[in-house]
């Protein structure tokens, strides 16, 4: 048996032949302090071993002074036991007790004489001297000290040492307090009786039933604890996903819906090929200059693609094709080859378009619809609403009826989807569609017109070269992920949303977005 059990058992045993008991009396009893006696009540109130009230009541203390004074004798008796049979001066009598009479020049100075009267020994002699007159103990005349009986006791030691039995509000009571020596506090305590549970012995209660207790036969003798079947289970932390990533499933969800697969979009470095000479670009296009662009340094140009396209590419560039006379500019190869952080998700598009004019080859036409959502980068100027890095949205729709029309009619399901359902479709240029259309959405949280994207009909110009028949038309539009997650988590900076300054609370706490379509 264990201390905790001793101690429990000691006062479970104390309450046996009692109504009830006070926990003040228990702590001296059993010799532990009332504190750690409260421990051992309270687990055994939760068993209904016990049941407890609690109450207050004030109890006089023995001050640090008073004991001391316990411990040895009162000021005043010393005093009284200083003053010889015949009396003595108070010079002398200070003298016997280490108090040096300052010299009379310096106790005119008004500094020094308080520090006299600070010097705690002499204090101490004063309350001391003082209290032997009132106390009877000694008597002065003429100057002279003398005691005023002989063999008399230390009375305020005596009052002290039956300390425990002065009642409140007493007049011994009221001298010891007067005299600083016992002062009055509350106190909290218990009565103890017993409980729906009661045994004078304590039984633990376990909390489980282990494979040792089955083994030894031990569990027969065991109590064990009911389980709480309101308890709340323990919060599990797992990981959560970040805004940007629930907007994305969202839009991928939706895309899904409608139909598209994803592309695959796990590569960061493009040629610049793909990202712009593909898309016909011109060379010289401002897009392409190191203000926009981060270009790589190591590797600094990108492994060759198949000569064939290469050159299609070139020629088109050069001096153009299906019905299109290029840019009449110089292409250079090397220029192409540069690698670059994608600027767009349409670099990953243009490969797409490829490789299903490869597969037309083998398997002759088919329509397909893609979507891609990841990361382009773009060497901004970092602010509130830009960021370095970001993310797009791109739909890509290969059908040989594939119109203007289809193109606004899909935009505006998508969309509808996500709860935008007024647009407008401003012309715009693109290098690589034609027409191109600005897309505006209205706000309704905003409450205006907003830009939410770019969108148009690939060229004949781009998809030539890559090999896609020429009666097949591409229609295509993309959106930023960033501002869409900034509107629908009320972010308004977006340099809250990468790196150090994303709030973890907040990731874990933000709804899981769910768009209203209407
Ligand atoms: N690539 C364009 C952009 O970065 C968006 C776009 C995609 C436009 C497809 C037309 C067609 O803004």
């Amino acid at each position: 048996m264990n201390q905790k059990h001793d101690h429990a058992n000691q006062i479970l045993s104390l309450l046996e032949n009692n109504e009830s008991i006070n926990s003040l009396k228990v702590a001296q009893t059993i010799g532990i302090n009332h504190q750690e006696l409260v421990g051992y009540l309270l687990q055994l109130e939760a068993s209904n071993y016990i049941i407890t009230e609690g109450l207050k009541k004030d109890q006089l203390f023995l001050t640090e002074e008073g004991n001391t004074i316990l411990n040895s004798q009162s000021g005043e008796y010393e005093i009284y036991q200083k003053v010889p049979e015949g009396g003595i001066s108070m010079t002398d009598l200070q003298k016997q007790f280490g108090i040096d009479q300052a010299p009379k020049q310096k106790q005119e100075q008004g500094e020094k004489k308080e520090k006299q009267a600070e010097d705690p020994k002499k204090k101490l002699f004063d309350q001391g001297f003082g209290n032997a007159k009132k106390m009877g103990y000694i008597k002065m005349d003429k100057g002279m000290i003398s005691k005023v009986a002989n063999d008399l006791p230390d009375k305020i030691k005596q009052e002290l040492q039956s300390f425990n039995e002065i009642k409140l509000g007493s007049p011994q009571a009221k001298l010891l307090i007067e005299r600083k020596l016992a002062s009055i506090s509350t106190i909290k305590y218990f009565e103890i009786k017993k409980g729906v549970k009661y045994s004078p012995k304590f039984r633990e209660q376990f909390a489980a039933l282990t494979t040792e207790q089955l083994l030894s036969g031990e569990w027969k003798d065991c109590d064990y604890k009911s389980i709480n079947l309101n308890a709340e289970g323990e919060k599990i932390s797992m990981g959560n996903l970040h805004p940007l990533l629930k907007v994305r499933k969202q839009f991928s969800q939706i895309l899904i819906g409608l139909g598209f697969e994803e592309m695959p979009t796990n590569q960061f470095v493009e040629s610049s090929f793909w990202n712009f000479d593909a898309l016909f670009q011109p060379q010289k296009h401002p897009a392409r200059d190191a203000h926009d662009t981060f270009f790589c340094s190591d590797p600094e140009l990108s492994e060759e693609v198949d000569n064939t396209l290469r050159d299609k590419v070139k020629t088109m560039h050069q001096t153009g094709g299906v019905g299109s006379i290029g840019y009449q500019y110089e292409w250079s190869h090397e220029e192409a080859r540069k690698n670059i952080l994608r600027t767009h998700t349409t670099a990953v598009s243009s490969k797409m378009l490829y490789r299903i004019a490869q597969q037309y080859k083998e398997k002759g036409y088919f329509p397909k619809k893609y979507f891609s959502i990841d990361k382009v980068f773009r060497n901004e100027t970092l602010d509130a609403t830009h960021l370095a890095e970001f993310h797009q949205i791109e739909g890509v729709v290969i059908d040989k009826n594939a119109s203007l029309g289809q193109l606004m009619g899909i935009i505006r399901e998508f969309f509808r989807e996500i709860g935008i359902n007024k647009l407008w479709f401003k012309p715009t240029y693109n290098p690589y569609t034609e027409p191109s259309m600005e897309i505006y959405g209205y706000h309704p949280v905003l409450n205006k017109k907003v830009e939410i994207g770019n969108s148009g009909v690939f060229r004949p110009e781009m998809l030539a070269p890559l090999g896609i028949p020429e009666d097949v038309n591409v229609i295509a539009w993309g959106l930023g992920l960033e501002r869409p997650t900034m509107i629908y988590y009320d972010i308004r900076d977006i340099r809250t949303m990468v790196g150090p300054e994303v709030k973890v609370e907040t990731v874990r706490s933000n709804a899981f977005c769910v768009f209203e379509s209407k």
